[in-house]
């Protein structure tokens, strides 16, 4: 117990290494941090290393778009099992993981949707924010900010940059009708929710997200580009469509924040355990951090297929950019737009990146209002990508604790 509690802090700061002032002093104490930091876990023979990213780590608990598993189905004490492993609460050894049980591909499972128009009037980029049930007051921030109909007419009509953007948000279906009666409400009013035909919780987000899938290839087959993001996420729409523009080929795009040879989490206590009857092998293929990632429409439709015919995995993430991408023989690339650590609140840092993690709805705003200010002028600096590599993660002890990703990414690439 002890020990988990050096690697699972219950909080956590950033700390940025400022380019231009205390530089040197800034990275010293932090090798030194470093160090004793590593020396630390050696001593207590802690070779186990939270390896599914900490975007989604013990680091952060519960993210706003997220509904937490009942603890206590998780761990020990399920004594009427009659394995020895522990089993994941809505996902037992016995649960069938066929998605086509919970896709239904043949059916429309569609409770509610806004009218897309993708064949009159085609989205260059289609923008999916899963959100859930209850966490309407993210929305609202999303709609005011990133989301909002300024932005997107902005983007639209800009000469510079031209581009049609649409964004829907995507949720399941809660057992309490009060709240389900709501999104109803809230859709007659906004007319941006797609509502789909299973429960959201937080162990069904595969579903949601091979949901998305089937959706946008039979709803929005005409966009080009679709992105998938949550709702506790900042995106920076002008720079991710500057990206996405500047590629050659927009097909075969798989594109996000690359984690490399992260190893499934054996502790059941732990809210990303994977239990040996759900994944058996000893690393993830390397894949793309559930809080944003990009791919182009064949993407979308390849692994769309082989999502039906790969066994789900309730880490979203591992199992549509890494497993079904790897059956697909799609390579996940990354991008260092992308990031799933919380970034500095800087408008220079922000202007360059493409999403930003752990957002609530008032730095939302925070974020937005910065970023209107098209005055301030960023030194190469604090522009490069080095800013965003250098916000390093600290517990409360003052270790690193992501260091075993950025270390494994040299050039974009896992080595
Ligand atoms: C799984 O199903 C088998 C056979 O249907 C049954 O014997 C076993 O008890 C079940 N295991 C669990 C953990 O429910
Ligand atoms: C899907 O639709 C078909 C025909 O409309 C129907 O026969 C079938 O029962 C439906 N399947 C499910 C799982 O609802
Ligand atoms: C599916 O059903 C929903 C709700 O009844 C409806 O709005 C939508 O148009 C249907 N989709 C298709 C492809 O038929
Ligand atoms: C946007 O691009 C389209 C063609 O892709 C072009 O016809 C149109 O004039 C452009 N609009 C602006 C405002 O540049
Ligand atoms: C359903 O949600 C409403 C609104 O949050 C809440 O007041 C009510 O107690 C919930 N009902 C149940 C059965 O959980
Ligand atoms: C996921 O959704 C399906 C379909 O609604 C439901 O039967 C199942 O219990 C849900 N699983 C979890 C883990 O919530
Ligand atoms: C914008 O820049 C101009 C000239 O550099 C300066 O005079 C003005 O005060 C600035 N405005 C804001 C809001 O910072
Ligand atoms: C960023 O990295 C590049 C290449 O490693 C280096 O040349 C440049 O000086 C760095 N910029 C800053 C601000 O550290």
């Amino acid at each position: 117990m002890d020990k988990m509690r050096l690697v699972v802090p219950s909080q956590q700061v950033y700390i940025t290494t400022n380019p231009t002032t205390n530089n040197v002093r800034g990275r010293m104490s932090f090798i030194r941090r470093l160090g004793v930091g590593c020396i630390i876990l050696a001593a207590l023979g802690l070779l186990y290393v939270p390896a599914y990213h900490s975007a989604q780590g013990p680091l952060f608990g519960i993210g706003i778009g997220e509904v937490s598993p009942p603890a206590e189905t998780l761990g020990a004490g399920s004594n009427y099992l009659d394995t020895s492993v522990a089993q994941i609460s809505g996902w037992t050894f016995n649960t069938s993981r066929n998605v086509n049980l919970y896709i239904n591909p043949e059916n429309n499972t569609t409770i509610t949707s806004p009218e897309l128009s993708c064949a009159t009037s085609p989205p260059y980029l289609l923008i999916i924010v899963c959100s859930a049930v209850g966490n309407q007051k993210a929305r609202v921030a999303i709609r005011n900010t990133w989301g909002s109909e300024q932005n997107l007419y902005y983007l639209a009509t800009s000469s510079t940059v031209n581009t049609t953007v649409k964004i829907v948000f995507l949720l399941g279906e809660s057992t309490n009708d009060t709240l389900n009666a709501a999104i109803l409400d809230e859709n007659y009013e906004y007319g941006d929710i797609i509502q789909e035909k299973f429960i959201d919780t937080y162990n069904n987000l595969t579903v949601k997200s091979v949901m998305m899938l089937k959706l946008v290839t039979t709803m929005c087959p005409q966009a080009t580009f679709l992105m998938k993001t949550d709702d506790d996420m900042y995106v920076n729409v002008p720079a991710l469509v500057k990206v996405i523009r500047s590629r050659p080929n927009s097909a075969g795009t798989l594109m996000g924040s690359l984690i490399c040879n992260a190893r499934p989490i054996s502790d059941p206590k732990n809210k990303w355990y994977t239990p040996k009857y759900m994944y058996a092998e000893k690393t993830y293929p390397n894949y793309l951090s559930g809080t944003g990632y990009v791919m182009s429409l064949d993407v979308a439709l390849k692994l769309y297929k082989a999502a039906l015919k790969t066994p789900l995995l309730h880490l979203e993430d591992v199992y549509l950019t890494g497993l079904c991408a790897k059956k697909a023989k799609l390579r996940p690339v990354n991008h260092p737009g992308f990031s799933y650590i919380p970034r500095k609140l800087d408008y220079c840092v922000l202007k360059s990146a493409i999403t930003a993690h752990k957002v609530d709805s008032s730095n939302m705003y925070e974020i937005w209002n910065k970023l209107q200010n098209t005055n301030v002028s960023c030194s190469n600096a604090a522009n490069s990508d080095n800013t965003s590599k250098s916000v390093a993660l600290l517990n409360r002890h003052g270790r690193h604790v992501n260091y075993y990703f950025t270390k494994k990414r040299v050039n974009n690439r896992c080595s």
